[in-house]
């Protein structure tokens, strides 16, 4: 048997724990697992779920939201977002409560059919539009393309609960409390920027839109459908958000390399004692062969400045590194400085790769751009040092 935990009046978390799934996407590791947050808002005429899960959980998810229901058939189910994570038991829970409605907007019609083959009891609802459950009136809002076309965000005027779906959300299944004020902040704060860097942040300028979209809501807690559940303090977590979606990095830096026998390991290194030698405090150093790469876009996101090196490997760039200039470029990081530097043995292609990301990233370029035969020399070494300390000066 599973309880339904209840985080508000008349509203109850039906979520899952996943500690399995090693990958999210099949691309972003989950040392901690994840979360898949849903919900159930109990009015006095009907009731509704927000979101459901990921496809295996189903036992656990309907036992929880019967437990909730506490006899009651389900009415509605608010469909936020289509993506499976969280649109996984639609057709199940169809089968099980014939006279289910979906709620979604016009962008979920497609999707649905497409995933569920279900074109029928369907409430199409826009912005502004609201539901009345009979004490809980909940009312939806668009937020197109973050980060897909139908998402939406639903708010329950009574409670001032904002189910916000992935916006605020972070990695990591929840040890013990769902609560912010019931874990330390670095806890959820680390997954949450991992989770913004991995999924969210391509959308940062439609993140601004719905901040302030959501501005004029008395929004009292936050529950996203990932991660923490927000209640102590929303603000600070909206203001984490403003500043991720704003590109406003802390002094620090992250430095990168791909590295076969460990003569571009060394050049890195370098660049992080000219950190340090700039008196840069925060600095992290990642092989990218041995991190996943959500770590390290996490930590760009997160800081003011980065460098990239990378060896040459079949004439062109280390192919963790390559992967990983593409993930920038597909989210194209604002305000920060960048720093780049190759080496090679018989064939060159690792710097001109570098320099062709860092040209297209649109961030300021930091010099030198160390390019190294072979091993490096004590000469090349302080080109390395160079790098990191001009770095340093100019993020600090
Ligand atoms: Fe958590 Fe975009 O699904």
């Amino acid at each position: 048997m599973y309880k339904a935990i209840q985080v508000n009046q008349d509203t109850w978390w039906v979520g899952v724990n996943d500690r399995e799934t090693d990958m999210f996407e099949s691309l972003w590791c989950l040392p901690q697992g994840v979360a898949y947050n849903a919900y159930l808002v109990n009015g006095t005429k009907a009731t509704a779920a927000i979101d459901t899960v990921k496809g295996p959980w189903f036992d656990e998810y309907i036992n929880k939201l019967e437990d909730a229901l506490n006899g009651r058939a389900l009415n509605y189910l608010v469909i936020n977002h289509m993506e499976p994570d969280h649109a996984g038991l639609i057709s199940q829970l169809k089968r099980k409560y014939a006279d289910l409605k979906f709620i979604g907007n016009a962008k979920t019609v497609p999707l649905l059919k497409g995933y569920h083959g279900i074109e029928s009891d369907v409430l199409v609802v826009k912005d502004g539009d609201v539901l009345d459950l009979g004490g809980h009136v909940l009312k939806f809002a668009t937020v197109p393309m973050l980060h897909w076309p139908e998402s939406m965000v639903t708010f329950d005027d009574s409670t001032g609960v904002l189910f916000s779906n992935d916006s605020f959300g972070g990695f990591g299944a929840h040890e013990g409390g769902l609560f912010d004020d019931e874990k330390v902040d670095a806890r959820w704060q680390d997954e949450m920027l991992r989770y913004y860097a991995a999924i969210v942040a391509k959308y940062s300028n439609i993140v601004q839109v719905a901040l302030k979209k959501l501005g004029g809501l008395e929004i009292k807690n936050i529950f996203p459908s990932h991660g923490t559940l927000f209640r102590s303090d929303v603000q600070k977590v909206m203001k984490l958000y403003d500043k991720w979606s704003k590109h406003e990095g802390e002094v620090g830096a992250v430095v990168a390399y791909g590295s076969m026998y460990g003569n571009t390991r060394r050049m890195a290194e370098a660049v992080c004692a000219g950190l340090s030698a700039a008196k840069i405090q925060d600095v992290r150093l990642y092989d990218v062969s041995r991190t996943d790469l959500s770590y390290v876009l996490r930590d760009i996101w997160r800081f003011k400045g980065f460098a990239l090196l990378s060896c040459t490997y079949n004439t062109q760039l280390f192919p963790n590194m390559e992967s990983l200039c593409s993930k920038l470029l597909n989210r194209m990081p604002k305000n920060k400085f960048v720093g780049v530097a190759g080496s090679y043995s018989w064939s060159k292609g690792a710097l001109t790769a570098l320099q062709d990301y860092a040209e297209k990233s649109k961030l300021t370029r930091v010099t030198p751009e160390p390019e190294i035969y072979t091993s490096p020399t004590h000469e090349d070494l302080e080109k390395c040092f160079e790098l990191g300390k001009n770095l340093g000066e100019a993020i600090r």
